[in-house]
């Protein structure tokens, strides 16, 4: 496989590869680099690729026989996988379950209080500028993405949102919060990219409510390598789920 680099981030780079059968796709392959606070924060594991690769793979395939368009073509090596070509819309949507993190501390709740019904949020995609919240009307005005196209990513990440609540509750994880970024193909289709692991996740034992995502690594909680095998092999044991 010839492949050329186009882009590196916090956590995965991205190839060009070459090859009439990989036209309109990229290889991402996944490092051991963790990264937190907007990469103030750096620090990595072995083996951290390869976990998370799995882990994204499980979530996209459970996701796709549920319906739900996502970027995966297929996995590569132990810590890689081929998907298409998107344009990236520049907005990281998050959902909420449970207020946790800065969320929880902005509006003076606690960590762990409930929320009515799953939030979701939009942040401009941009480090630069620490990713700031943005307003619908914001988006659309300053062209991050349109109004339409902003209600699409809404319901797709709720949809999201109910099955993985699922599919984790059935590994014993509370699904706290996520975040997800969506991309446009060549047809202007509106596909799931990006990852979902433990790195974009905060997941909770459902019984001891022990951390078992970023968080340990974000506040010096140890233990980190051990609980993202653990959410994998948790998974892992779920394999039947995809077909249901
Ligand atoms: N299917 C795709 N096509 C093109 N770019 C993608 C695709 N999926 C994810 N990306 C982008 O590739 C990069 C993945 O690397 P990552 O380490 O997460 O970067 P970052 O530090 O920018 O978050 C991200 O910028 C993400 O938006
Ligand atoms: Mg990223």
């Amino acid at each position: 496989l010839i492949k050329t680099l186009l882009y590196e981030g916090k956590a995965k780079k991205v190839y060009a590869i070459e090859g009439h059968e990989n036209n309109g796709k990229v290889f991402i392959e996944f490092k051991n680099s963790l990264t937190a606070f907007n990469a103030l924060k750096k620090g990595e594991f072995e083996g951290k690729g390869e976990i998370n690769r799995d882990i994204a793979t499980f979530i996209f395939k459970f996701l796709e026989s549920k319906k739900v368009k996502t970027h995966w073509v297929k996995d590569i090596g132990s810590n890689s996988m081929v998907t298409h070509q998107l344009q990236i819309i520049p907005l990281e949507v998050v959902v909420r379950n449970t207020l946790a993190g800065s969320t929880a501390k902005k509006f003076g709740r606690n960590e762990g209080s409930e929320l009515v019904r799953p939030l979701v949020e939009f942040y401009y995609k941009n480090d630069a500028l620490e990713d700031p919240l943005v307003t619908e009307d914001q988006a659309d005005i300053l062209g991050f993405c349109d109004l339409e196209t902003m209600s699409y990513l809404k319901t797709q990440a709720l949809k999201i949102n109910a099955l993985l609540v699922g599919l984790f509750q059935k590994a014993k994880l509370h699904l706290v919060d996520f975040k997800v970024e969506f991309g446009k193909n060549s047809n202007n289709e509106v596909l799931l990219a990006d990852e979902i692991s433990p790195d974009c996740c905060r997941l909770w034992d459902l019984e001891t409510k022990e951390k078992m995502d970023k968080d340990r690594f974000r506040r010096d909680l140890g233990h980190v390598k051990e609980v993202y095998v653990e959410v994998l092999n948790r998974l892992k044991k779920l394999k039947e789920e995809i077909n249901e």
